[in-house]
């Protein structure tokens, strides 16, 4: 089989395919991740994981670094404030060969920025500096990035940031731009994106508020990006990923998804446990039918598979 040429290389790693499902916690797991590598996302960044957990050997943290083969190229992802724990931890998961360590610099929520972790890092850039120069020398696998834009409106230190992940050794970086504090609200700053780009040489991913085909492009070629990174705009809808701008598949192919999907939550996560996790997508997915919360009710509080499987299927019957 010849494969086209890569649309850009992490390292030496091809990666073909310009658009990536965006690492979110409590989403991203297993079956998210490989449905959407069905449908064109190039790689899988797992979720966040706290460096800490893995180094005291919690069970739970080490399950979230589950991946199949099919989802190579595979980044894990870790989150701490201290060099050592980051270097400690990511040396630990080395172990099980992703092909890159990524470093969040960009989780808002208070509980992790506040003590200078996640987006926290981004208010020392000389640390960012010295964590990716560690964690390269140290390692035998890429070391990436994924930064927001700023702590605030006061701080853009973007070129200042991305400048320490490059001239430290990164190899990727991946920008959400919105500021620390701005959290999810405000738009994007798609601009910051193309300034990153311009200044340096690694591989520049654009992340923030793609929702359909058309701002895939539109980030492309506004940006001059490597790739495109999508979080909130796949879910419910990881067909996203074949960037087709006519409507979103036929009910009855969607409805298929969902049931493929819900099976791989079960048979990865067990039934009870699956379900409730797969609550969140099942709401997203039906949300452009317009259902009233009394139809959607007994959907989203079912506990059987087999009922559910069968409340899904109705669907089509109703909206076919
Ligand atoms: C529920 C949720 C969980 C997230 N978890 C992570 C995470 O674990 N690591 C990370 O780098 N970003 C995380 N993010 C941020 C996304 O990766 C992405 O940067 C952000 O949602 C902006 O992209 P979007 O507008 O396409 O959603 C999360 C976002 C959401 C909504």
């Amino acid at each position: 089989m010849s494969l086209s040429a890569p649309d850009f290389m992490l390292c030496d790693i091809p990666i073909q395919g310009d658009l990536i499902l965006a690492p979110m916690d409590g989403y991203s797991d297993v079956p998210f991740r490989t449905l959407c590598r069905r449908f064109g996302s190039s790689m899988s960044y797992t979720g966040f994981v706290n460096a800490i957990a893995l180094i005291q050997g919690d069970e739970l943290a080490w399950r979230d670094l589950d991946f199949l083969p099919e989802e190579r190229p595979v980044i894990f992802q870790i989150f701490d404030q201290s060099e050592e724990n980051l270097l400690e931890a990511a040396l630990r998961i080395q172990k099980l060969q992703p092909d890159a360590i990524d470093v969040n610099m960009g989780c808002s929520s208070r509980r992790v920025s506040s003590r200078g972790a996640g987006a926290g890092l981004l208010r020392d850039p000389d640390k960012i500096g010295r964590i990716i120069h560690r964690l390269t020398a140290a390692l035998d696998v890429p070391v990436t990035a994924k930064i927001r834009i700023g702590w605030d409106q006061t701080s853009l230190n973007y070129l200042e940031v991305a400048h320490a992940v490059e001239d430290n050794g990164g190899a990727l970086i991946a920008v959400h731009a919105r500021t620390r504090n701005q959290g999810y609200l405000g738009g994007a700053d798609w601009d910051t994106i193309a300034e990153i780009k311009s200044a340096v040489t690694i591989p520049v991913i654009g992340n923030g508020d793609v929702q359909t085909p058309q701002d895939i492009e539109r980030l492309k070629t506004s940006t001059g990006c490597d790739g495109v990174m999508i979080g909130r705009g796949a879910i419910g809808n990881p067909w996203i990923f074949q960037r087709d701008p006519s409507e979103a598949p036929p009910i009855e192919d969607r409805i298929q998804i969902m049931q493929g999907h819900l099976d791989h939550m079960i048979s990865y996560h067990g039934e009870e446990l699956g379900i409730i996790r797969f609550r969140k997508h099942l709401k997203r997915y039906l949300e452009p039918l317009s259902i009233t919360k009394a139809n959607l009710r007994p959907m989203l509080t079912c506990v059987d598979k087999q009922q559910l499987s069968g409340q899904l299927d109705a669907l089509k019957q109703i909206y076919g």
